[in-house]
């Protein structure tokens, strides 16, 4: 795993260095003194290269003469008066980039530029987030790599003005690092490792970072009516889980209703009777993203001790189809006591929310409550991959949960919910059905669906987060390919810039 630590401005003289550069190919401070020292080789470079110092953009100098350097990259910041968080982000993310696989260790040296619209020491700690959140692996699986597919950076050191403060400023950063991890490993790890018991378990290890814990187990939850969740999970050898996280960060609010986030966490999806096609069925391992995005939320918020009061609900099941599996037709009474009519057996994800989303007010009476999950194939229709779904039955949630996606730039796009889509979930047999006979809409009658378990005067938003849980064409700037943990870094944001006070 790579190592960031923080240093004050020396640059170095061996190993590689990665030196930020302002718009129109502007050195800072240092950059301009070593490309002094180095006879104007730099700015050479730059022009021959048609470097500008565009933000992101990198120009790899090899062992430029006179230093020992083996590596001089430059990478732009762009305008360094609209520099922000996100942008020193994706310089550490471009960064790892052009380091990865070739050194062992490098420098990423923030130079002084007078117009910087965050602090040096700000930029620092930014980029070195960016930096661990890009050099994320999953590479365990391998047994036969070769040397240069490994990671080959081990350690980088980012040097600015004030390492102290830019140390300070990293060290919560790097636990919400830690949550986006965990997240991604859970994600990538195939059904036959993470199954509803061993998620539970991972769940479980939070406690200790104090994090309040319960795990129900099938017998637990039949007791509490939740034939919704129960049917999904009654064709799988796998008993289904049903966990509670809570991190009370603000004593001094004890009574006050907490956050509440509640996950999908279906482990794998075959479809159950309704059956996927076999081609790409092997990505619905991934059926659990909401539930991992919800447990790495817990655990940035734990790890960094946020002043907040907030509960994770993740609903648990694996939807397999065998002689014991619930059939399209059936009719089950879900915890809220209202009845569904399982048209189709791969409309689950809103059949285990039903009854997560239920219990999460039942039990914890929730100032507002966010669900996540990968619910719908239609949500990559509208949306792609850049931008998640967002529903909701309330103006300021919603606002709040937009401004924090822009924040992190993990982005979303409110859908509109309506009577007349209400009333597409009505079925003629029982209160409502999980799915209809077309497609049109179908990421909103979706969300429809979740909301007749939302009780009144519960501010509630839905993330459908299909689209950008798992990228396997190519990453983000802050995610390589695979599971990005869309949703950790949002949700963070959005309990710092809610409900802790500053
Ligand atoms: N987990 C899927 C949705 C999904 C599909 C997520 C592709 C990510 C990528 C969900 O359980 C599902 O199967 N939804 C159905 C609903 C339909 C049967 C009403 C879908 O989208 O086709
Ligand atoms: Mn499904
Ligand atoms: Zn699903």
């Amino acid at each position: 795993m790579l190592k960031i630590t923080f240093s004050s401005d020396v640059l170095p003289s061996q190993n590689a260095l990665v030196l930020t550069v302002a718009a129109k190919g502007k050195l800072g401070e240092q950059g301009a003194k070593l490309d002094k020292k180095l006879g104007g080789a730099i700015s050479r470079a730059m022009k021959s290269a048609a470097f500008t110092g565009e933000k992101e953009k990198t120009l790899i100098i090899l062992s430029p003469a006179k230093t020992r350097l083996t590596r001089l990259v430059l990478v732009g910041i762009g305008d360094p008066t609209a520099a922000d968080a996100n942008i020193f982000n994706r310089v550490g993310a471009a960064a790892i980039n052009a380091l990865t696989g070739k050194e062992d260790k490098a420098v990423l040296f923030i130079d002084a530029f007078k117009a910087l619209n965050l602090t040096e020491s700000e930029a620092a700690a930014q980029a070195g987030f960016g930096a661990r959140l890009r050099s994320y692996r999953f590479d365990k699986y391998h047994t036969k790599q070769k040397p240069e597919e490994k990671q080959a950076l081990k350690s980088l050191t980012v040097a600015s003005k004030n390492a102290a403060a830019a140390k300070t400023l990293y060290a919560p950063l790097d636990k919400i690092a830690d949550g986006v991890f965990l997240t991604r490993d859970l994600v990538t790890e195939p059904g036959n490792v993470i199954y509803p018991e061993t998620l539970a378990q991972h769940a479980f290890a939070l406690k200790e970072l104090g994090v309040k814990v319960d795990i129900l187990d099938e017998t637990q939850m039949k007791k509490l009516g939740m034939n919704a969740l129960l049917g999904v999970a009654q064709g799988s050898l796998n008993p289904p889980r049903l966990v509670t996280l809570q991190w009370l960060g603000d004593k001094s609010a004890k009574n006050k209703a907490p956050v509440c986030f509640v996950g999908k966490g279906v482990t794998f999806d075959s479809g159950g009777i309704s059956l996927k096609p076999g081609s790409g069925m092997e990505d619905m391992k991934y059926d659990m993203s909401g539930a991992a995005a919800v447990i790495g939320t817990l655990k940035a918020l734990a790890g960094r001790k946020a002043k907040a009061n907030v509960v994770g609900v993740v609903g648990l099941v694996e939807n397999m189809p065998s002689g014991g599996a619930q059939r399209p037709g059936d009719v089950v009474t879900s915890a809220s006591k209202q009845t569904i009519e399982v048209i189709n057996t791969d409309a689950e994800g809103r059949l285990v929310l039903a009854d997560a989303l239920w219990y999460a007010q039942d039990k914890f009476k929730p100032c507002c409550i966010v669900d996540l999950a990968t619910l719908t194939g239609a949500m990559i229709i509208a949306l792609g991959h850049e931008y998640a779904g967002l529903f909701s039955n309330d103006d300021t949630l919603s606002d709040q949960l937009l401004k924090s996606g822009k924040g992190v730039e993990e982005l979303l796009w409110r859908f509109p919910l309506c009577e007349a889509f209400d009333k597409i979930v009505d079925s003629k047999i029982a209160d409502m059905r999980n799915s209809t006979n077309s497609r049109d809409a179908g990421s909103i009658t979706a969300a429809q669906f979740l909301q007749r378990f939302i009780k009144k005067g519960t501010p509630w938003a839905h993330l459908d987060i299909a689209g950008v849980s798992f990228l396997m064409e190519k990453g983000r700037p802050l995610s390589p390919k695979g599971a990005t943990a869309f949703g950790v870094r949002l949700l963070d944001r959005f309990v710092a810039d809610n409900f802790e006070e500053a």
